[in-house]
């Protein structure tokens, strides 16, 4: 058997964190300026069912089976040989590398799955179709994150902009121009699980609040799906920035990613927020050209660890 590789983009999420998560829309591009990479290569001396896994970023080095049941590598491993109904695969070796920073809001959690059930199921001589791929790193997911919306493993598999919606069938989007995004790293690492649920017991103690926030948020995500299919750059900014009022009264900001969001806004953004979980990780700079570099070095002189360009045309 060759080898077989198999790599996914990282996402930042352009509207609609949190509020997805109680099936309110959001906007999720994929960024493949950072990449998630699986190498299977065939193990010729060990016997059928042994998989050694490395991962290089964790320093994991182990046979699979002494991975904790939990372990997202294993799961992905795991549910992809069960969906295949595969008992004992030929031995292999599965090497996993990734760029995108851990915690950080970029889904690198899902861009593994997505990348090791790929490599597998491909590995094995039965590539699944992306909604598989798609719904096995889901139900990673629902392990590691707890109660996650869907959209980190949606737009991650299916590599393309999307309005995304809990229960409603996936709507990929090509924008009416060009975007481009600066995201800024606060260097600050925050687990998903603790946003997610930190917002989950502030809605159970104040719901209509809550429900309140996710509907303006839910707003917001509809009128930036139209703003990007014009190629409304300034439109999108705008609600970009009024959703990052909004995470705050959420309590998923924290004063670095404020000072960023600010930062971005004082030297020409058109609009700025926090992506993903919050808490740390990233923020999002939506820019112009002609204020893409001034932008940067603003968000570098106000303590952004790394800043990656992206964008959309
Ligand atoms: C994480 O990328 C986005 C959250 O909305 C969680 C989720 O949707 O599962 C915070």
């Amino acid at each position: 058997m060759p080898a077989i590789s198999a790599s996914s983009p990282g996402k930042i999420i352009l509207l609609g964190e949190h509020a997805v998560v109680y099936a309110r829309r959001a906007i999720a591009i994929p960024v493949s300026q950072v990449q998630a990479r699986t190498v299977i290569t065939p193990l010729v001396r060990q016997p059928a069912g042994y998989i050694q896994v490395q991962a290089v970023n964790l320093q994991l080095d182990a046979p699979l089976a002494e991975l904790p049941a939990d372990d997202p590598i294993r799961q992905a491993v795991e549910l992809t040989l069960g969906a295949l109904n595969v008992q004992r695969a030929p031995a292999m070796h599965i090497r996993i590398h990734s760029s995108i920073p851990i915690a950080a809001g970029l889904g690198s959690g899902a861009a593994v799955s997505v990348a090791v059930i790929r490599a597998v199921s491909t590995y094995l001589g039965k590539p699944l179709p992306v909604e598989d791929v798609s719904a096995l790193a889901y139900e990673v997911e629902k392990t590691y994150h707890g109660t996650p919306s869907g959209i980190d493993n949606t737009v991650i598999a299916y590599h393309q902009p999307v309005l995304f919606q809990k229960g409603q069938p996936i709507q990929p989007f090509s924008p009416g121009g060009k975007f481009t995004f600066l995201i800024a790293d606060t260097g600050i690492s925050a687990a998903t699980r603790e946003q997610v649920s930190g917002v989950r017991e502030r809605w159970q103690a104040d719901p209509a609040a809550y429900e309140s926030l996710f509907d303006r948020i839910d707003a917001l995500s509809g009128q930036a799906f139209q703003s990007l299919q014009a190629g409304d750059t300034e439109m999108t900014g705008r609600w970009m920035t009024e959703n990052h009022h909004l995470l705050q009264q959420m309590g998923v900001s924290c004063s670095q990613l404020d000072e960023l969001v600010n930062a971005a806004l004082e030297h020409g953004a058109l609009g700025a927020k926090l992506s993903g979980a919050g808490g740390g990780g990233n923020m999002i700079a939506l820019v112009s050209d002609e204020h893409a570099r001034s932008v940067e070095d603003a968000l570098r002189s106000h303590g952004a660890r790394q800043v990656i360009q992206t964008g959309l045309e």
